[in-house]
This record gives structure tokens, sequence and C-alpha cells, in this order.
């Protein structure tokens, strides 16, 4: 079965006063005055601001951020009911900075979760500029994601189909931005959400090929090609067909181009893509294994990102490999002790099975220096250490000192939570093998670090490379917030997008 697309509500500029708005459901950002909620909306007039802050007032509301409250519309409003978002300490002036974008986000996020069966929907809030028009739409469309596509009875469900955000004239790119990265988001949390019986290599790889005969794709000249299990034994990726020899459904790697003629740079993203991480022979525990669904968001995570990079026309070229395989125990799985010969010829032990992710990015990382690209960034669900060290929302960001603050910073402007960790030059030797190269399974201590060890021993020296450990951030097992819903969340797609759009602007 194909990857079935969420549908997302299609966004629109509305202007003059929100009073006047036709909508289900009319939400205003609510910012802290010094005495309660105050109406911190573009084009208000003086009566209606009155009457929402009287009806602030009524319910209690601050404008606290994260708080959320749903009204019948006070009189003069056209819209059926009032949604009060907090966002806090924020106002037309200081909407601009990293935090106040993120507040914006987080509180469009908060009241589209939270609003069922309604059609349409209306937004004000301080939108004056396009990075905060920008900013609520991206909230309010990541907010709106229902996964819907194994429900038997999804109408229920009843989405929101049409967004209106009251915006100026000049902040329509903003919307227009927004539009296509939160469709690329949402593209990864689809596949990730998609279930391991229905997403397998084979099926990952059709996907991406579907997605990318869109016509704006094409226009753009991104193209597919796909590595079969065959053509990936006889060229030596031992890491790929070692991990996938016990399952049933072979390995594939993907690999997506986009070489537009003015591309001032060449990004290669590298995503592990394990379409299911049993553990292998090394078997994991049963205990939350569904979630485990989840290991193919870094490759997910490419995919949609080099789209969304196309569709924006942005000039770098972007090259993505999606390195697929499922992780299975079996008759014919690797065992602990097999040796493996990684592409480009350097051996590995595999000394455990669930450490699978790094054999197969190896692989990928080789092949993807084959083409010299100025900067490589790999995205992977790596390690448990990863959440041991960072928690569940932040994504431990290793590899060279510029590419790694490169990912740092452009994660900044994206509300994406990224953090920067060292990879000690000790950790290698606990990677020491008696028969191979190096081992697969390094020490436990710094686990998220020691991972980044062995991946640096397929980089060469010269090469700008940054490693993303999203294991907790790509997937959501706990509550809702934001514009995070349970699942599938998209990290780190927009830092992603917002790289290359760094890295175009230098
Ligand atoms: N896919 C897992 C890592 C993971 C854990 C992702 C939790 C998301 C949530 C990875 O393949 C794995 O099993 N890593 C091992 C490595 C160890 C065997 C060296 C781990 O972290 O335990
Ligand atoms: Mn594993
Ligand atoms: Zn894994």
């Amino acid at each position: 079965m194909a990857t079935p697309s969420t549908q997302l509500p299609t966004i629109s500029r509305a202007s003059g006063d929100p009073a006047a708005l036709t909508a289900d459901a009319l939400v205003v950002a609510l910012r802290t005055g010094t005495d309660g909620g105050v109406p911190a909306a573009s084009g208000l007039a003086k009566k209606p601001a009155a009457a929402l802050t009287a009806a602030a007032d009524a319910v209690g509301h601050t404008g606290k951020a994260g708080s959320t409250v749903r009204i019948p519309s006070p009189t003069g409003f056209k819209a059926a009911s009032v949604v009060l978002v907090g966002i806090g300490d924020v106002d037309e002036h200081t909407s601009g900075s990293d935090a106040s974008l993120e507040a914006l986000r987080r509180a469009a996020g908060n009241a589209l979760r939270a609003l069922d069966s309604v059609d349409s929907v209306a937004l004000a809030f301080p939108a004056a500029e396009a990075d905060a028009a920008e900013a609520v739409a991206t909230g309010a469309l990541l907010g709106s994601y229902r996964y819907t596509a194994y429900l038997s009875d999804a109408a229920d469900k009843n989405p929101v189909t049409k967004l209106q955000v009251v915006a100026p004239a000049t902040a329509q790119s903003g919307l227009d931005r927004a539009a296509t990265v939160a469709r690329a988001a949402a593209d990864a949390r689809d596949l990730v959400n998609q279930p391991p019986l229905d997403l397998f290599p084979a099926s990952f790889a059709q996907t991406i090929v579907d997605q990318s005969a869109a016509a704006d794709l094409k226009k753009a000249k991104v193209r597919v090609e796909v590595l079969e299990e065959e053509t990936l034994r006889e060229r030596g990726f031992g890491g790929l067909i070692g991990v996938g020899s016990g399952s049933t459904r072979g390995p594939r790697l993907v690999k997506i181009s986009y070489a537009p003629k003015k591309a001032a740079t060449h990004l290669s993203l590298v995503g592990k893509g394990i379409t299911f991480d049993t553990g292998g022979i090394s078997l994991k525990p049963p205990a939350k294994m569904e979630e485990m669904k989840s290991d193919m968001a870094g490759a997910a995570a490419a995919a949609a990102s080099v789209f969304a990079i196309a569709r924006l026309g942005l000039p770098v070229r972007v090259t993505a490999w999606l390195a697929l395989a499922e992780n299975m125990p079996s008759g014919s799985a690797q065992r602990p002790a097999d040796v493996l010969r990684i592409y480009g010829g350097k051996t590995v032990e595999v000394t455990n099975t669930d450490a699978e992710g790094r054999l197969v990015l190896a692989d990928a990382l080789v092949a993807a220096q084959e083409e010299s690209p100025d900067l490589i960034v790999d995205i992977a669900t790596l390690t448990g250490a990863q959440v041991v060290a960072l928690g569940l929302r932040t994504t431990g960001v290793m590899g060279t000192d510029a590419a790694r603050n490169k990912l740092v910073l452009a994660a900044e402007a994206t509300g994406e939570q990224m953090w920067p960790m060292p990879i000690p030059e000790e950790m290698i030797r606990s990677f020491d093998s008696n028969t191979a190269d190096l081992t697969n399974a390094g020490g436990r201590a710094g686990g998220m670090l020691a991972a980044a060890a062995f991946l640096q021993e397929f980089v060469e020296d010269g090469v700008e490379w940054a490693h993303l450990d999203i294991a907790g951030p790509s997937y959501n097992a706990e509550g809702p917030h934001g514009y995070t819903v349970k699942g599938g969340t998209g990290v780190p797609v927009r830092t992603l997008v917002e790289l290359a759009g760094q890295l175009a602007g230098a």
C-alpha cells in the first residue's frame, strides 16, 4: 500500500477587521497585559478588541502561553466561535525574534489541535511581517494534522479544510512558504506513522518515486534512482545487505537529486531508513517495540526536505540518500560476530545486531562522498542514549565544528530544538575488534557520542559533516503539545529546509 498523503487545509490571506471574517472559528492571540489578556491581533478595531478583552477577563484568560479557551462569539463577530490563545509576552514589535515566532507557532498549533469538527478557521495574530505570518500558518497547519489513513470511519474526524490568516499583502510570501514546508513536514509524519506491514523498503522507495512525479517536482527536474537489493549486493553495500538479510523484504538505497543550474553549493542529506527495528538477533524487549516503526524518520525527513527545497526553488543542489532496510530476526538474519564489508571496503564485526542504523548509514555516507558535496548532513533515530542525554524533544548535533554550528543556527530559526554535542577523540577505541577494522557497538557510556564516533570513521578528513540524532524528537509517544501531535513529528524537516535557505543566502 502506497503511503497515504494526509490532506492539510488550504491557507489563504485575509485582510480587514478579524471581527468581520466568516469562519466556524476565529482564533485570536492574546498577550499578557498588565491587567490580564489583551488581544494582539493585526487589524482589530477598537470595539471588537474591547469585547475580546472583556471576554478574556470573564473566563480568566491572562494571555499566558499554552492557555486555550473556546467561547461563543461576542456580539459584533461574524465567526461562529472564538478561540482565545495565549502567546505570552509578545506584541507587534517583538514578534520577529526566534522565541516570539515559536510562541506564535505553538499558540496557533494549540488552537488547531483543540478544534475538532470545524471546517473553516481564521487566525488573528500579530502577523504584520512575513516571518510572523509564516509562523502562524506553520503552527496552524501542523496543529491541524490528523493521521486518519487507517481509521474505518475517518469522516467522523472532520478535519479543518480551510485556514485564513489575517495579514497584509506583503506577508503573502510567508504564507506560501509555510504551506510548502508544512506539507513536507506532514509528508514525513505520514511516512513515520504508516504501519510497518505496509511501509517496507520497496514500498518506501515506490512512495518516493510516486511523490516525485508531482508536476512541480518534475518541472524542478527532481530525479529519483532506486538501487535494488541485487544491485546493492553486486556493488558491495555490505551494511544494507547485512542489516536487511533477516527480512523477506529486502533493502533499498534511494537517491533523490535536485540540481538547479544556479546552485551555490551542494548539500547531501543521508537518512537512516529502518522501516522496522526489532533489534534483529540481538532482539529488543517487547515493551514499546511498536515505536520502532519510527526508525525510518531520518530517511523520511531527508526525502521530504529535498522535495520542499526543490518546490521553493532554492539555488542549492541537494542530494538525498535514503538507506532503507528492515531489521528482523530470522534464519537468514545476520548474527553477532558476522563481519560485513561496508561500501568502500572497511570491515565491521557486528557485535550487536541492534546497532544497525550505523551500518546502513556507513554505506550511504561513503556513497554520498563520491559526489564530493560541500556539506553532508545525516539524520538518524540512532541511539536510545540521545533520549537519556537530551530528552524527548532536543536533537543531538555532532560532526565537524562548522557544520554542527550551521545546523544549530538553522534550528534556532525554526523552533526545532537542537543542541551541539562533542565527539570525544578517545571514544573510537571502544570499537576495537579482534577480527575486523571496527565493531559496531562500543561502550555504553555516552552512547550517542560513541555512535557519532563510529560514523566519523566513514567520513573522510576535510569533509564538512553534521550528524543529527533524532531518536526522541522525531516521534512523540507522549501527550501532544503546541503544533506537535502524537506520532511522527516531522522533525527535522523545517530545519533542513532552513539550512538550505541559509546556504543559498551565504
Ligand atoms: N533505533 C534504535 C535507537 C532508538 C531508541 C530510536 C529509542 C528511537 C528510540 C537503534 O537502532 C538502537 O537500537 N540503538 C541501540 C544501540 C546500541 C545497541 C549500541 C541503543 O540505543 O540501545
Ligand atoms: Mn537498533
Ligand atoms: Zn534502529
